[in-house]
């Protein structure tokens, strides 16, 4: 069960040393949004290289870009270890999977809220971790929508089925009163901005989340 706090939700002129509130987390989640796949725009590659040689946490980066086929193996590059795009936006999904994984990072593939586990069902032999949006993504601080959830418990059997090892990560409104409930559909990977950034003591609060999703 790991935790990857999303940094979205910190202080954007503060970052090194918001990192290092979260030091107990597995990852940080980076949350790259280019104001055209998402109505919001946060940061791109150069902040996120800069984070990598500050940061003492693998860095998990998020992409909500359109043409993620161009932009997401310099995420690779740059050292991240997971790069995940949008299936909703790749215009050559295994291919771009292939080359994140060739560059030496994770590739994982989201899919948004309204988008079937179907369409991403055979591409998951391609991918090391798969994303299952539990908002519509662009903002933080968002309700969790149930109808989400379904999706993860589809993609956990498909998984088994095909005897396959890829994390499941969930991401947008997980909290204290939902991860047990994540947990127990088959997530393994939970993004928590709001609840972990708000909290007094975060690293207390990862602890927190990470024993939640454990007591299933
Ligand atoms: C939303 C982002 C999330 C967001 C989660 O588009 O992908 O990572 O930061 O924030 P919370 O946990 O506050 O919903
Ligand atoms: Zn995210």
């Amino acid at each position: 069960m790991k935790i990857h706090p999303s940094i979205l939700s910190a202080d954007f002129a503060n970052l090194e040393a918001e990192l290092a509130t979260i030091s107990g987390a597995d990852a940080a989640h980076l949350d790259v949004m280019d104001n055209h796949f998402v109505p919001n725009l946060t940061f791109g590659l150069p902040i996120v290289s800069r984070l990598f040689a500050v940061s003492k946490l693998p860095l998990d980066v998020h992409l909500m870009i359109e043409d993620p086929d161009r932009w997401a193996p310099s995420f690779a590059e740059v050292g991240c270890d997971s790069v995940t795009f949008h299936l909703e936006a790749a215009k050559d999904p295994i291919g771009l999977a292939r080359r994140i994984r060739d560059i030496g990072s994770k590739a994982a593939i989201a899919i948004k809220p309204n988008t079937p586990f179907s369409e991403v069902e055979q591409l998951l032999g391609e991918i090391d971790m798969l994303l299952v949006m539990t908002v519509e993504p662009g903002f933080g601080g968002q309700k969790l929508i149930p109808e989400t959830v379904s999706k993860v418990v589809a993609a956990k059997a498909a998984l088994r089925a095909n005897g396959l090892s890829v994390a499941i990560q969930v991401d947008g409104g997980v909290t204290e009163s939902n991860i047990a409930q994540l947990a127990d559909a088959g997530a393994d990977v939970f993004v928590a901005g709001s609840a972990v950034f708000n909290a007094e003591n975060r690293n207390l609060e990862i602890v927190k989340l990470r024993e939640l999703a454990h007591s299933h």
